[in-house]
């Protein structure tokens, strides 16, 4: 099989593009016991039976907590500029609210110094799903006192690091805090109860807005947003009833979090369909949500497909997968394009000052050959038709400014655990040993050039 891949250098992107890779606290720490670490939701779903297709848990994962200077020297060794990291909101506060771990507060000083020292910014996410069990015992994301502790959390974390983290970014993917976690019940919490899941994701969007002046008062200067996961929807066939189940399906997907977030409120058409399971939003709650972010962030892996599916809830649609095209591991459709419609669509219909991809990887079943090495043809032809999807979308026009791939290391993939790997770089878990897969020797000439 030939291998071509796209023409495209970094030279054709501005000198001052970030170019990153990603990771998160409970995909990688491991640790997850140590130096007053309290308890997240994350280590108690992983204990539950059935929850983890392998029964694994985040607690060792990549075992970054000890290793991260070996793994801040392979971000360098990538030539990134940037590392986007996630703090463990239980590792600093342990109870949630309170009591200060002030190890764990250490951990991250240190964390964000080796970055310095090595050339990389640090962008730092403050949810990326591992709130405190402690707080989940009161209720969680559907309490709106959990607003308030993540405002006294996001008070240290940002008083701690802010004089060197100059981009945080609220919560990583609320659509998948919310309703993975509360609705479809296959992520931590592991709730199934749709008007719950609903007012967690009204929760998390009124943090973010109300974490932003909070962050812009201890970190001067810095640039702060939030990263959503996005997709661009397409209709199963031309029926005006699959026409009608895109729209209410981007309605609940996209529009859901873009539209308040953009001061518009919430879509009316979609609230039209909830009924009595609609959230309870207080006066004030929507212009809180619409404070100005200083960038998007995007987390683009593959577009969905959707039919109409009467009686399947209030939305009724259903993500169907058509045949004949190409996927990866996961089973989620290869599109650069859809990269370029999403972010054209985000543009024409927001027009976000800055976006940021946060996210974009594929898994696919990646096999050491006996010299170590990893020849991850897929991944690389992923990575490289993705960028170059990015360099049409500058093209065309979208303020894009950056792009972070995920990840940087193969980690805990949530409800699969370690059966799907997203790294540049290859962990052998039993020994820990890390190796430079094709595709990220491919980015990192790539980024040389
Ligand atoms: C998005 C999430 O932010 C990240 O945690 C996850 O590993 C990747 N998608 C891949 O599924």
């Amino acid at each position: 099989m030939t291998d071509s891949l796209p023409h495209i250098r970094r030279s054709d992107f501005p000198a001052d593009f970030v170019w990153g890779c990603s990771t998160s606290s409970y995909q990688i720490e491991g640790a997850a016991t140590e130096d007053g670490r309290g308890e997240s939701i994350w280590d108690r779903f992983c204990a539950g039976a059935g929850h983890i297709r392998d029964g694994s848990s985040g607690a060792v994962a990549c075992d970054h907590y000890h290793r991260w200077p070996e793994d801040l020297d392979l971000a360098r060794s990538l030539g990134v500029n940037a590392y986007r990291f996630s703090i463990a909101w239980p590792r600093v506060l342990p109870q949630g609210r309170g009591a200060v771990n002030q190890r764990g507060l250490d951990f991250y000083s240190r964390l964000v110094d080796g970055m310095l020292e090595r050339g990389l910014q640090p962008w730092a996410t403050l949810y990326h799903w591992d709130l405190p069990q402690a707080l989940q015992e009161q209720g969680g994301w559907q309490q709106r006192a959990c607003v308030d502790a993540f405002l006294e959390y996001t008070e240290l974390v940002t008083r701690a690091l802010g004089d060197r983290v100059k981009h945080w970014i609220t919560h990583n993917e609320p659509w998948c805090s919310a309703f993975l976690g509360h609705h479809e019940g296959n992520h931590a919490p592991g709730i199934r109860d749709y008007a719950a899941a609903l007012q967690v994701c009204h929760h998390l969007l009124l943090s973010h807005g109300l974490a932003l002046p909070v962050i812009r008062r201890n970190a001067p200067g810095a640039q702060a947003g939030i990263t959503l996961s996005l997709h661009p929807i397409e209709a199963a066939s031309h029926s005006a009833a699959d026409a009608a189940a895109h729209l209410r399906h981007d309605g609940s997907r996209n529009r859901w979090f873009l539209d308040p977030l953009h001061g518009r409120g919430y879509p009316s058409d979609i609230w039209a369909l909830l009924g009595a399971q609609a959230p309870q939003v207080l006066d004030g709650d929507l212009a809180a949500i619409a404070t100005p972010t200083d960038f998007l962030g995007v987390n683009y892996y593959f577009p969905e497909v959707v039919e109409d599916a009467p009686g399947s809830g209030p939305i009724a649609t259903r993500v169907v997968e058509p045949a004949g095209v190409e996927r990866t591991a996961f089973g989620w459709q290869v599109s650069p394009e859809g990269m370029v419609t999403l972010l054209n669509r985000i543009q024409r219909d927001y027009g976000p000052s800055r976006v940021y991809l946060t996210e974009n990887g594929s898994t696919y079943e990646d096999q050491p050959l006996p010299d170590g090495s990893v020849l991850d043809i897929e991944r690389r032809r992923y990575l490289a038709r993705h960028l170059e999807a990015a360099w049409q979308a500058r093209a065309q026009g979208v303020p894009l400014q950056g792009y972070f791939a995920w990840s940087l290391l193969d980690n805990f993939e949530w409800a699969e655990g370690y059966l799907r790997r997203f790294g540049l770089t290859y962990v052998d878990y039993p020994t820990q040993r890390r190796t430079l897969k094709a595709s990220g020797l491919w980015y990192r000439d790539f980024l040389k050039s």
